[in-house]
């Protein structure tokens, strides 16, 4: 009998995690334990935790704010002609928001018959097939990722901007987990944009740090040279083919050269679908990641779809 008494159902969860481990794992554990550097590293795993309970808040405000699609009916969203979402069509695809709905939250909206999961294929047995789902939005776990590893981790004089900031998502993310001077976020549509506003206001943000603007980004040159970190969500659903090869090369007349680029898809394959590569082929290289410390906080095989670039 151990004679270091605490709650047994404490000490089966850790002998539970424990159990899993070789003896050389166990050995670091105890010399981890040990040496308390744990300490550290549980203090920003709390100080994570209350992030993402700030932005989890946000989402269930905006989910008030908006359609439970997301989608507002001033909007025109069509599925792409190319690239390997062009099959995605109406009867195929189902929206659901990744920031407001996690993995536990849609596997609840199915099981209450909220969302249906399968589609038919003939209307008639049971001959069906998985929907596809789509998110217009990064989840939570992918802000954390861009912002505690794959980004420097001192941002204090730096600006970014998300272009198309639709629900506010990154900039809340930026917000909550950076030290970013400032974070704009530029929208074409201006339903979203008031609700990005509604929730600047509720939750009290710093309005010298966070803003929006109801512009399509193409005429906001300056603010795109000006910017030190420039995020853009896929945009296919949203422009035509000709607008978004406009769009990259509005971007690569105006971004600066040394600033960072994030993406949720490779530039070599959205430039390759657009007929375009050739063009950028020089313009912009890959970046390691910055904070590999707090790898972690998350299971980075999960973000091979974020991608960091320096332009040069
Ligand atoms: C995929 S959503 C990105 C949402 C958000 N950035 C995120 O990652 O969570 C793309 C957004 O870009 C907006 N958009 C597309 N083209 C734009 C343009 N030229 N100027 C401003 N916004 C644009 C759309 O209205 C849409 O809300």
């Amino acid at each position: 009998m151990s004679d270091i008494e605490f709650d047994p159902n404490v000490k089966g969860r850790i002998l539970d995690v424990l159990a899993d481990l070789n003896d050389v794992e166990l050995e670091s554990i105890e010399t981890w334990f040990c040496s308390r550097a744990y300490k550290k590293e549980l203090d920003q795993k709390r100080s994570l935790d209350a992030s993402n309970e700030i932005l989890k808040k946000i989402g269930d405000t905006i989910k008030d704010l908006v359609p439970f699609e997301a989608e507002m009916a001033s909007e025109t969203i069509a599925p792409p002609t190319i690239g390997e979402q062009a099959d995605c069509n109406a009867i195929n695809t189902l929206h659901v928001d990744e920031f407001l709905y996690d993995e536990d939250e849609v596997a609840e909206l199915a099981k209450k018959g909220k969302i249906k999961r399968h589609y038919c294929l003939d209307c008639s047995s049971r001959n069906i097939k998985d929907l596809t789902f789509i998110s217009h939005s990064m989840s939570k776990e992918e802000l954390l990722y861009i912002f505690k590893v794959l980004l420097p981790k001192d941002l204090e004089d730096k600006q970014l901007l998300d272009v198309g900031s639709r629900l506010g998502t990154v900039l809340f993310g930026a917000y909550y987990l950076s030290n970013l001077r400032s974070i704009i976020g530029i929208e074409m549509n201006k339903e979203l944009c008031k609700v990005q506003e509604k929730v600047i206001e509720q939750f009290s943000m710093d309005n010298n740090r966070i803003k929006v603007m109801h512009s399509d980004v193409m005429n906001k040159g300056d603010i795109v040279a000006n910017s030190n970190i420039v995020v853009i969500n896929i945009l296919d659903f949203f422009v035509d083919n000709q607008k978004h090869r406009d769009m990259w090369y509005f971007f690569k007349k105006h971004m600066k050269k040394g600033s960072y680029l994030v993406t949720n898809r490779s530039m070599r394959d959205t430039l390759d679908d657009l007929e375009i590569y050739h063009d950028f082929a020089n313009w912009l290289n890959i970046c390691r990641i910055n904070q590999m410390e707090n790898e972690i906080f998350c299971h980075v095989e999960d973000y091979s779809n974020l991608y960091l670039y320096i332009i040069n």
